[in-house]
């Protein structure tokens, strides 16, 4: 057995070479004439059996599916070379190949037929590896298998012992065991919640699909999070607690609160691995595994082991030692080069959109009453609709004609105010028969050869919204550099302020390359019902209309089904056929539309090619669909960022992108994508937007009130609450449902108004977490779990979570209540909690749900004890609320203490030449500033507000000077203690000097 310390980033890269690969079948999709008409324009219509495609059986619902770890043989290990950093060795098939879902590889050295492009950051080993709690063992009976055990403890984190390494040219399987009732989050883009379940298979594949639940999604994230946790001074750190063994009260009894344990922050915050010194029983241990491969793939969870298997590509794969979730992702982050953007200041404010904002009056008008209203608005956004014929970088004519251009954004932009429109992943290919249709994004970029082929070299074809379209190849020479050359063009007849890229999995409504010899046909719709078209109409409430609209919701109910009955009449039938179509390995051929094994992909008939671009379809250096799928949209995101980097030198890019990779937050954020008007929905978009967090985008957000269906004031009312705490905070709905910008209700504007209120007063908190973030890797929307890694209670807490350490949100996820329940973590070591609205301290046992009322409008909001929030008065729009006076919030933990940070610069160069760090310590009685670096900011410090004082104050001074009665509000009994008007004292800017505050 070979034994090697192994690096931080303990790496395994198991690459065999010497596979000839071979074109897959061309899917033979015929595209008839004569689709569905429609008014606008009865031309023709993509029929909707384009977009059906083989019905494959996936192996994980086939009963007769082979099981690889029983037929192959494994490999065997020779030439076996250590060094410091751990082993190289020569692997060989240890007996028959299996050929079980692809030709077996035989023999190895250290490359691959497929390894992910450079662009793909492959994580370097550490220079030092002092520190590195990771080793790595292999051994080669009876086949080569390896392992990585956390040193310190001996904990075995991964290990394929006693399992077969399966490597073949279309299949690698490898299987880890794992502790019993394991803690594992990641492995996306899933909606699913943050704790994944031991029956469940993560299938990653990109796919353009309406948030299905626990299927495959927009984005490909091969990486996961490990929690295990163990009694504290057992002495045994190798086999973890069940928490299914747990008291179900959690671990109130017997433990009593005390206060002996303060707490830092991520700025200082001991976020370790147990106390040790009383409270929690407990203590957890973290590791993160990454998969550095770009093919479909799905990671099998059985109740004690993970088997992972990828339809190609290497087994490239990295362990990262925490032994905390901070650390585990931000040696990630750090090791793939791709630390969260910084965002813009502007970006941190509301965000409203809608497919179907109709023309320039309207969307004026939609802004405009938004400010009728005093609803704070940032940002409006357009989708498709702006567009001519849905083709990139256009206005239509008619309803955004480029005449309203200037009016429109002289007054957009003399609000402050800012504008973000969709722009889609395929180009329109125009009728090369018809003089008029000309477009010339396609013709510069077809002649720069930026576009993907066929196997043939001919264009590959697909469809999206504009009709037939091509799509950019991001590997060819010249495809970034067309993109940013149209963006640049574009920006000088729109000003846009950043870009929303949609369908970039990357998407495509029919199945191969269906244009090919019809792009004459000029097809003017997509083969489905567009929203609210005829076929496709929305009658569905959320569930609580249904019970307090009882009459209209039978009568919505009823009209639903006639819908229904109506689709039924035009949908396709679904295939009555159980034969599904079945492959096996072909020597020395890949068959890459339709590979041997079948993964559990969430289009229709598992096809890899239904709703995308064919895995046949062909990039630059004839690299395949096939091998590179998932990184389609990460590489968009990457052009548009030096896109927008050129419109707009030196400041930072803003992005909100639909499928993303691992590194994509270093350029873009992300938002949920097509959830619906569901109360479920709401729910789900927590543990998405924590699964990001892990993956390394925190600019996460969904679509507020829901996008598919109708919402109503309630959903909408809790839902514009939730969103409000998280990083983009965005409203977006479908074309043809109801309206819901939040000024549609007045009980929604008010919810809406309360919780902005909150988010624009914590602005400068949420800043600076982004800048942690950016220059750490930290996260900013963060689980119970993460900050509280001593409760294993917690280990699938997802219905509430924190905004940065300090902020603690419990949300209504459920109509008709007006209480909810939630945990208030940390209590068994002596954390205390204030409440948002009342300053006050609240009274909570450790380990139990405590009911919290939360009417209709209000949202539970907690403050952490230690903690220093800085705050700004907030203005209509973030420019305003810079202007405006600072506050801070001092929420004071058992031992009196408190601190925390701001970070202050422009709020948009992309490296600030200026900037302001203050860091925060309060104790005894005192509050100190301490002030670096040279912005200047001369907004004076408005108020103070210290929670937990109960024991009196004395005289209040700034500075040693007195600041005069006038100025405070004390309550003995809560312990709130308020200064105001301190603006005075503090006329030439609340930072221009440290200070010290005593009371
Ligand atoms: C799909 C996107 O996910 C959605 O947000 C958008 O409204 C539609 N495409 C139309 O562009």
């Amino acid at each position: 057995m070979a034994r090697s310390s192994f690096l931080k980033t303990a790496s395994v890269l198991l690459a065999l070479q010497g596979l000839s690969t071979g074109q897959g079948t061309a899917p033979s999709t015929t595209v008839a004439a004569g689709g569905t008409a429609t008014a606008f324009r009865p031309e023709f219509t993509i029929p909707s059996a384009a977009d059906e495609g083989a019905d494959l059986l996936p192996n994980i619902n086939d009963p007769d599916a082979v099981n690889a770890q029983d037929v192959c043989p494994g490999y065997k290990a020779s030439q076996v070379k250590e060094d410091e950093r751990g082993l190289t060795a020569v692997l060989t098939l240890a007996g028959a190949p299996c050929n079980v879902y692809g030709n077996d590889v035989e023999g190895s050295s250290n490359t691959s037929w497929f390894i992910p492009p450079d662009m793909i950051t492959r994580p370097q080993a550490e220079s030092s590896f002092g520190d590195i709690d990771l080793e790595f063992n292999s051994g080669d009976e009876p086949s080569f298998w390896f392992s990585v055990t956390r040193g310190s403890t001996g904990d075995v984190l991964f290990s394929t012992e006693d399992t077969k390494l399966v490597y073949e040219d279309q299949f690698i399987e490898f299987v880890s065991t794992l502790p019993e009732d394991y803690t594992i989050s990641g492995l996306g883009e899933h909606i699913h919640g943050l704790k994944l379940n031991s029956n469940y298979t993560a299938t990653i594949f990109a796919a353009d699909v309406g948030d299905p639940i626990d299927r495959n999604l927009y984005g490909s994230h091969p990486f996961y999070l490990e929690t295990r946790y163990f009694e504290t001074g057992s002495g045994n750190k190798t086999t973890p607690v069940k928490k299914s063994a747990l008291d179900p009260r959690g671990y109130s009894h017997g433990h009593h609160v005390n206060h002996t344990r303060g707490h830092g922050h991520e700025n200082g915050h001991e976020n370790g691995t147990g106390n040790g010194s009383g409270g929690s029983p407990y203590e957890s241990y973290a590791h993160g595994v990454y998969l550095r491969n770009t093919h479909g793939q799905e990671i099998k969870l059985e109740s004690e082991s993970l088997t992972w298997r990828t339809l190609g590509g290497s087994i490239d794969l990295f362990i990262y030692d925490g032994p905390t979730q901070p650390e585990v992702t931000k040696q990630y982050l750090k090791s793939i080069d791709a630390l969260p953007a910084m965002q813009n200041y502007w970006g941190l404010g509301y965000h409203q959109c809608r497919w179907g904002y109709r023309n320039w009056t309207q969307l004026r008008e939609i802004v405009q009453t938004f400010k009728d209203f005093d609803i704070p608005l940032e940002t409006i956004w357009l989708d498709i609709d702006y567009m001519d014929q849905y083709r990139d970088f256009t206005l239509d004519p008619v309803a955004f004609p480029p005449s309203g251009v200037n009016e429109f954004f002289d007054w957009l932009h003399g609000n402050n105010q800012h504008f973000v429109p969709i722009v889609d992943a395929a180009i329109y290919i125009p009728n090369p028969q018809n003089a008029s249709d000309a477009y010339d994004t396609y013709a510069r970029g077809n002649e720069s050869g930026t576009f993907l082929t066929n196997p043939d070299g001919s264009q590959y074809i697909g469809a999206v919204w504009p009709g037939y379209t091509v799509f950019p190849d991001w590997m060819s020479v010249n495809g970034q550099s067309w993109w940013v050359k149209e963006m640049v063009e574009w920006y000088k007849e729109v000003p846009f302020s950043g870009f929303w890229i949609d369908m970039n999995e990357v998407s495509s409504f029919c199945v191969g390359s269906c244009g090919s010899g019809n792009v004459t046909l000029n097809p003017v719709h997509p083969p489905f019902a567009l929203p609210g078209e005829k076929g496709n109409v929305i009658y569905d409430f959320p569930e609580a209309f249904n019970i307090t609209n009882a009459t209209e919701a039978a009568s919505a109910s009823a009209a639903a089904s006639s819908q229904a009955a109506e689709n039924s009449l035009t949908a396709v039938p679904a295939p009555s056929t159980t034969s599904y179509l079945r492959t096996t390995p072909t020597p020395g051929v890949r068959n890459v539309n339709y590979p041997p094994y079948v993964i559990n992909n969430v289009q229709d008939g598992a096809d890899l090619a239904v709703h995308a671009v064919s895995p046949n379809a062909t990039h630059a250096n004839g690299v395949q669909e096939y091998d590179v799928h998932n990184i389609w949209g990460h590489q968009i995101l990457n052009a548009t960022y030096q896109g927008l980097l050129n419109v707009f030198p030196d400041k930072r890019p803003f992005i909100i992108g639909r499928s993303t990779f691992p590194g994509t937050g270093k350029w873009a954020g992300h938002w949920g994508g097509d959830n619906a008007s569901k109360w479920y929905y709401m729910y789900f978009s927590i543990p998405q937007a924590l699964s990001f967090s892990l993956f390394g985008i925190p600019m996460f957000g969904v679509d507020t009130c829901g996008f598919n269906g109708n919402t109503d004031a309630e959903l909408c009312s809790r839902w514009m609450q939730l969103s409000a705490f998280f990083p983009f905070y965005r409203n977006h709905n479908t074309l043809s449902a109801n309206s819901q910008e939040p000024f549609r209700w007045e009980s929604v504007a008010t919810a809406a108004k309360t919780a902005m209120q909150i988010r624009y007063s914590l602005l400068p908190y949420i800043y600076t977490l982004f800048h942690q973030a950016h220059t750490t890797g930290s996260t900013v929307m963060r689980a119970l779990s993460w900050e509280f890694p001593n409760e294993p209670q917690l280990a699938g807490v997802d219905a509430q979570f924190l905004l940065g350490p300090n902020i603690l949100v419990t949300p209504v996820l459920e109509p008709q209540v007006d209480t909810v329940n939630g945990v208030f973590p940390g209590i068994i070591d002596g954390e205390s909690w204030y409440d948002w609205y009342t300053g006050e301290k609240v009274n909570a046992e450790a380990g139990v749900n405590t009911t919290i009322q939360a009417p209709l409008g209000h949202i539970p909001v907690f403050i952490r004890g230690g903690a220093v929030l800085p705050t700004q008065e907030p203005g209509y729009t973030t420019t305003d609320s810079r202007k405006n006076p600072w506050g801070l919030i001092v929420a004071l933990n058992g031992d009196g203490d408190a601190e925390g940070s701001l970070y202050v610069d422009d709020g948009e160069s992309l490296e600030p030449t200026e900037s302001l760090e203050i860091s925060f310590k309060a104790g005894d009685g005192q509050l100190k500033a301490d002030v670096n670096g040279t912005w200047k900011d001369t907004n004076a410090l408005g108020n103070v507000t210290i929670l937990g004082v109960f024991d009196g104050i004395g005289e209040l001074k700034l500075n040693g000077q007195s600041i005069g009665n006038g100025t405070v509000d004390y309550d003995k009994d809560t312990g709130v203690l308020k200064l105001s008007k301190l603006n005075e004292l503090t006329k030439s800017g609340a930072w221009s000097a440290s200070w010290t505050l005593s009371w």
